[in-house]
């Protein structure tokens, strides 16, 4: 992210999060430290901070585990007014990436996919790129970013494939695919437990969802698919494996605002899936508590169980938007997700 992106958390944030650093409140009031305080957590629906205090742009994203390190891939939603025919408006800021090992201090390694100047590119600044997620492909040995493109009216309805030889990118862009000619909006990637990866999204005007089985080298649709929740009008989808099956949570779809949350569980990737309750429960369950489903962070070094990673949009000014991160539970066959104040990791 250039400097000119980079905003204080003063403009941007949603209210002072209890648990940052010490050096970081300290530059933000204008005084200086040479003690820093690490920081232990985060108010789930603000809008995160990064280690040097600047806003999180990491919305609709995805986490990629690489080498003990977790890198977080996300919409940048800092980039600056430009003229659309006569209309001013926000242009596309591109696919920023963060880097932790504790899942709370993140680094910022920039922006690792940028936007284009070329009104034909799919990555124009005037198009929309939404919910870009990466895996790694130990065959190959390069690092694979599967993304939402669409025109403005979402009419376009793809998915465009970039690669790296490294997770901190640069990302170079190849193309997009509407896979087996079908719409694809709101996508996602997952690896199966044989290796196998495969693209996710909502098709037919988003009321059936679809599951793509990747090539080999994870950089096209094979051409063997399933539609899924045939009419159950889902996206957002997120997928995690737990105890041998595998399991997904998505959103109704409502656009920016929040709706009652989905979850299903199936024994194969490719079906059939079984639908199950919300798995959100308590205060504010029946709107997925404000946030909508982004991705699952399956088990690691930070995080002893599953979290599910939510957006808490704020479309008037995207980049305000916040961070929701709940672990979840299983409780007779069932994901359980209850609602937090903050996110810490649960190691
Ligand atoms: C949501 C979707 C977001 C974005 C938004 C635009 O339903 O999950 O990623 O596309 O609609 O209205």
């Amino acid at each position: 992210m250039s400097q000119d992106g980079r905003i204080s958390r003063r403009t941007f944030c949603q209210s002072v999060g209890l648990l940052a650093g010490a050096a970081i409140a300290a530059r933000a009031s204008g005084q200086t430290t040479t003690k820093a305080t690490p920081m232990t957590g985060h108010t789930n629906g603000d809008c995160w901070l990064d280690q040097t205090g600047q806003s999180l742009q990491a919305h609709g994203g995805g986490m990629l585990l690489h080498d003990g390190a977790y890198y977080w891939y996300g919409e940048n939603r800092i980039a600056p007014e430009r003229d659309f025919n006569g209309t001013k408006r926000h242009a596309g800021g591109g696919v920023a990436c963060y880097r932790s090992t504790d899942l709370v201090s993140w680094k910022s390694l920039g922006v690792v996919l940028a936007c284009s100047e070329d009104p034909q590119h799919d990555l124009y600044f005037g198009k929309v790129l939404e919910r870009p997620k990466v895996i790694y492909n130990t065959g190959t040995k390069k690092f694979v970013m599967w993304m939402h493109i669409d025109t403005p009216n979402y009419g376009f309805a793809r998915a465009g494939v970039a690669i790296a030889d490294d997770p901190a990118g640069p990302f170079q862009y190849l193309t997009s695919y509407r896979p087996n000619n079908f719409m694809s909006r709101d996508q996602t990637v997952f690896i199966d437990r044989e290796g196998s990866a495969y693209q996710i999204g909502s098709s037919d005007e988003n009321a059936t969802g679809m599951i793509s089985l990747l090539t080999d080298d994870y950089l096209k649709p094979s051409g063997k698919f399933v539609k899924v929740f045939e009419n159950r009008q889902m996206e957002a989808f997120s997928f995690v494996e737990h105890d041998g099956k595998y399991w997904m949570i998505a959103s109704g779809c409502t656009g920016w605002k929040p709706n009652k949350a989905r979850s299903a569980v199936a024994d194969s990737f490719m079906g059939p899936w079984h639908e199950l309750p919300n798995p959100c429960v308590g205060d504010g369950a029946e709107q997925t508590f404000g946030g909508q489903s982004a991705f699952i962070i399956p088990p690691g070094p930070a995080n002893r169980i599953p979290i599910a990673m939510f957006d808490i949009w704020r479309p008037k000014d995207l980049k305000t938007s916040g961070y929701m991160w709940l672990p979840i539970a299983w409780e007779q066959q069932k994901m359980v997700i209850r609602h937090r104040a903050t996110w810490r990791p649960i190691a």
